[in-house]
């Protein structure tokens, strides 16, 4: 059976190495799996429970009913001060709210890109630990972690275009794959 994933991005900025990498996941799935872009997590508001009280935001019932809908979730985010962003939290904490909860049992998996040499691979930890409380089956291996990626992304098409990088994300992608379906009762 075919399998749909969506990308959730870390990063509101527009020419976002994240947001290259994420854009170009479609290309670099297999035959049966589709992969497309979740809306922009800028949209919501700061976090506050007084503002949940009064009813959530559209934006976030909007993609909290989009992730239940999918079969596996692609996180693409940058490492903010060896974390992840505030605004990536930030949209953690809103859907983690709603119910039924759109992570819970959700597989996901999780990939990182910097200018730096270790790709973000601080942050992965730091978002597994949140994954823990969502209850969502984070994706062991392979992690993808893109170090110095100013140099793997082709500036004209904002799109990952290092071959290597590609084929080990294939083989990410397949690896949530096989995890989807192992899930599946
Ligand atoms: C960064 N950057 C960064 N990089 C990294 O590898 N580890 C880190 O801890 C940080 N910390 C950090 C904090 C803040 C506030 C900013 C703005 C940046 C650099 C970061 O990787 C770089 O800006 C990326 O280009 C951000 O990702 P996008 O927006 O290009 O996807």
């Amino acid at each position: 059976t075919p399998l749909h994933f969506i990308t959730l991005l870390g990063s509101l900025r527009k020419a976002s190495f994240n947001a290259a990498v994420a854009r170009t996941l479609p290309e670099l799935a297999p035959e049966g799996i589709s992969i497309t872009p979740l809306g922009s997590i800028g949209d919501f508001p700061h976090y506050n429970a007084d503002v949940q009280d009064t009813g959530f935001p559209a934006p976030v019932l909007a993609m909290a009913e989009q992730i239940r809908a999918a079969d596996g979730v692609i996180i693409v985010t940058p490492e903010y001060n060896y974390s992840i962003p505030g605004v990536l939290k930030n949209a953690i904490d809103w859907l983690s709210r709603v119910t039924p909860q759109p992570f819970s049992g959700k597989p996901v998996a999780i990939q990182t890109a910097s200018p730096g040499m270790l790709g973000g691979a601080r942050a992965q930890y730091h978002l597994r630990q949140s994954l823990v409380f969502l209850d969502a089956y984070a994706l062991n291996q392979p992690e993808v972690m893109i170090g110095q990626v100013a140099g793997k992304v082709d500036p004209a098409s904002l799109t990952l275009t290092d071959d290597s990088t590609r084929k080990f994300i294939s083989g990410q992608i397949i690896a949530l794959a096989a995890l989807t379906r192992k899930l599946r009762p």
